[in-house]
């Protein structure tokens, strides 16, 4: 039946139902809360280290110790889950920061599940941290230009996502793009024994212009061309739900759309049309934006955040991974 079937005016006044907060409140159909956010976090070697990123105020780069006591403040306010970032000492062609045993994410796994036992930690999967060029696979330079080889960088995503389930991540996220990388990092995980560890595919990330800041946070910025040869192109739906598709047939257990704002119609659709655990990622620059239109002043940076995420919700989304979790989980909870 559709909507208008029902009521019409004067028997129907919409208006009834938002008279007062409380009865907005009760026929509130969208619900934000903290167990539905994931913290975004960089870590980095060192001690005591705490370097802010600058195009995203209140984020910072820090060092493990640094990192345990961020996501006690956030796993207090009642954020679950936190997704780990590595800026490795060196870098270079083969990506080996990504999949060493003893490297950054992985020591940062070890000490965040010894001592906050209850948080999720989740790891993103990707290899552009940990290349010297900066791109998200293995690039072969030929004389047409470069290339990025699809699948000979499979094998070294599904050992750097084994090198994090080795570590206790809860959760794997693979974020490069490559085509079958879920059914590599699936079938290596089931053969290392961690069947049980779930997959959390970018299935839809678009090369978008609101990754800006992560670059610099990162240090993952590409040193000559661009993701568009991975990435997504802006244009397309269709394609987005095939890449959904397709990453839930090579075994994904939880879908995400990036960036979030941008791509409402994408997060409806995906939830829509599969009706798995769809995540949306509110990515830097949708949270620098905010940031910087609320230090001049322009805006209300509080009701803007909040409102953002519950769109995003609305749209269908049930885990929103954003930079602000902390500080909303404390608005969520009338504090601060
Ligand atoms: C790694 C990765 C990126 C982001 C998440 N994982 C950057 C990129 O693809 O260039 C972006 C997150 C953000 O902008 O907040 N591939």
């Amino acid at each position: 039946m559709s909507a208008l079937a029902f009521g019409q005016f004067p028997s129907y006044r919409p208006r009834r139902l938002r008279r007062t907060a409380a009865l907005r409140r009760l026929v509130a159909e969208t619900r934000l809360h903290a167990e539905q956010l994931v913290l975004p976090l960089f870590v980095r070697p060192g001690r005591k280290l705490r370097r802010e990123v600058k195009a995203m105020p209140d984020v910072y780069q820090l060092s493990p110790d640094q990192l345990l006591m961020e996501a006690t403040a956030a796993h207090q306010a009642g954020v679950p889950a936190v997704l780990l970032f590595g800026i490795p000492t060196q870098k270079d062609t083969r990506a080996s920061g990504a999949y060493a045993r003893r490297g950054i994410v992985q020591e940062t796994v070890r000490l965040l599940k010894r001592e906050i036992p209850s948080l999720l930690v989740i790891t993103d999967v990707c290899l552009c941290e940990y290349m010297a060029h900066g791109h998200c696979g293995i690039v072969r330079q030929g004389p047409g230009g470069a290339q990025i080889l699809n699948d000979p960088s499979l094998a070294l995503l599904a050992r750097t996502a084994v090198s994090h389930a080795e570590a206790g991540a809860d959760i794997v996220a693979p974020s490069d793009m490559m085509d079958g990388r879920v059914q590599a990092i699936r079938a290596k995980l089931d053969a290392e024994g961690f069947a049980d560890t779930p997959i959390l595919s970018y299935a839809a990330k678009f090369a978008s212009a609101f990754y800006g800041p992560f670059r610099e946070a990162a240090e993952s910025a590409p040193k000559f061309g661009d993701r568009r040869s991975y990435q997504m192109d802006n244009a397309n739906a269709e394609e987005a739900l095939r890449e959904v598709a397709l990453d839930l047939q090579e075994g994904a257990d939880m879908v995400m759309v990036k960036p979030a704002l941008p791509c409402l119609d994408l997060i409806y659709r995906v939830k829509t049309q599969f009706g798995y655990p769809t995540a949306a990622y509110s990515v830097s620059a949708e949270y620098a934006m905010v940031k910087a239109a609320a230090a001049k002043g322009w805006i209300d940076e509080k009701a803007v955040t909040l409102e953002a995420l519950q769109a995003i919700r609305r749209a269908g989304a049930d885990i929103i991974i954003t930079y602000a979790a902390k500080q909303v989980a404390q608005w969520l909870r009338g504090q601060g």
